[in-house]
């Protein structure tokens, strides 16, 4: 009966990983979700079949920055917790316009931290021990690794773009709302995700939609920056652990032991799309080196070991299986992201520092 009489508020809840925790939680917990999402261009209501209508779903669309309205919601709906991954999260985007970075992942965050401690010091008994808020932040706070070594809880921060820079602000300000304050928080800092329902500028849902397509599939700089990616679905029951059982105060590393420089990435699912869908000459023909991102991290590589230990989690997916079936979702689900499309993205460059910035 896990979150059984629970309310829990997970800000972001439209996007990629808010998406893949509010369909965990309605699937699997008896917990009550109330998603508050702003509806950036990364949201999409369409990640969340059959939550409309569930008895234990709300939707609110707010900011996680305006206080007035938050307060309002938490004193509407009471919560036990909050999840908190509302975010600005493209680091291409990050480097033409740093602007929402700051205030959705800084000021928000700020926002929402002070929210939280006027509702828990307002709160009493059993409710208020039992009350967390779980930030949920990113391995790239601590920077590029050389060849060697992994991220572990400990390890220093050092931010190199706006998004990873305003990630680890926030977390920053998280630690602080505990040790100053006392609100009873976690964080976790998780590796890169992918699966269903991922925004097509990231990495792996634009090669796919692009190969699918027949167009070609940039590769930043020489293609072997290294990435340590886990499947969201992995993500989101790593959260839900981390809420129910983690340390009060503590940090917890996500990631799976998974890899992969970008080019062996590319090339999987040029070998996986060729499969599916066969055409004339490889997919693998359509790879092409552009020019590479400015303070482009070139390694992460997280060590979960403290999550695996205090925790008991594991991850399901292997790379391999999880991006079989990501491919496979996103061949069979093409009116999800056509939709997006349709809406006009404009799937051009970004991110190379020198559009106008905002
Ligand atoms: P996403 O961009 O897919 O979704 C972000 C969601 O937040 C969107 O639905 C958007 O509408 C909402 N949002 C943005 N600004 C808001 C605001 N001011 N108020 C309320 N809602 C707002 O992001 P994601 O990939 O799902 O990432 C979720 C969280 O996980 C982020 O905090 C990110 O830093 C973190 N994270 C992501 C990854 C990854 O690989 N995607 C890895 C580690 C950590
Ligand atoms: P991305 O999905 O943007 O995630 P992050 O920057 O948060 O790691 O990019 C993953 C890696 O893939 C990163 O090293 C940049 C690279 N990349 C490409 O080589 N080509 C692309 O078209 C994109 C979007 C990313």
């Amino acid at each position: 009966m896990r979150f059984k009489d629970r309310t829990i508020f997970v800000t972001g809840g439209a996007g990629f990983i808010g998406s893949a925790v509010v369909r965990h939680l309605l699937r699997d917990t008896h917990a009550r979700v109330v998603n508050l999402d702003k509806l950036t261009y990364a949201a999409n209501l369409d990640s969340l079949p059959g939550a409309e209508g569930n008895p234990n779903y709300a939707f609110e669309q707010q900011c996680i920055c305006e206080a007035p309205t938050l307060r309002a919601l938490f004193e509407k709906y009471q919560p036990d917790a909050v999840i908190n991954l509302a975010a600005e999260s493209h680091v291409d985007r990050s480097i033409d316009g740093p602007t929402d970075f700051i205030q959705t992942n800084i000021v928000g965050t700020f926002t929402i931290l002070q929210e939280a401690l006027r509702h828990w010091r307002g709160m009493s008994g059993e409710q208020r021990n039992r009350f967390r808020f779980l930030h949920v932040s990113t391995d790239e706070v601590f920077g590029s690794l050389g060849s060697d070594g992994l991220f572990t809880e400990t390890t220093a921060y050092a931010p190199n773009s706006p998004y990873s820079a305003s990630k680890a602000s926030s977390d920053h300000l998280v630690r602080s709302w505990r040790e100053t304050y006392e609100l009873p928080t976690l964080v976790t800092n998780c590796s890169n995700n992918y699966g269903p329902y991922h925004f097509p500028e990231k990495l792996i849902p634009h090669t796919i939609i692009r190969g699918l397509a027949g167009k070609p599939l940039p590769v930043y700089g020489d293609g072997k920056n290294v990435r340590d990616w886990l499947y969201v679905e992995d993500h989101a029951q790593a959260l839900t652990l981390a809420l129910e059982h983690g340390r009060i105060g503590e940090t917890y590393n996500v990631g799976s032991r998974n890899e992969r420089t970008n080019l062996q990435v590319v090339e999987s699912i040029c070998d996986l799309l060729d499969e599916i869908e066969p055409r004339g000459e490889s997919r693998l023909s359509l790879i092409s080196f552009v020019a590479d991102r400015p303070g482009h991290d070139r390694r992460y590589a997280i060590d979960p070991s403290k999550l695996e230990r205090e925790l008991g989690w594991r991850a399901k997916e292997s790379f391999n299986s999880g991006l079989v079936k990501t491919v496979r979702w996103y061949f069979e689900n093409p009116a999800w992201w056509q939709a997006i499309l349709d809406r006009g993205y404009e799937d051009t460059r970004i991110g190379l520092g020198q559009s106008r910035v905002k």
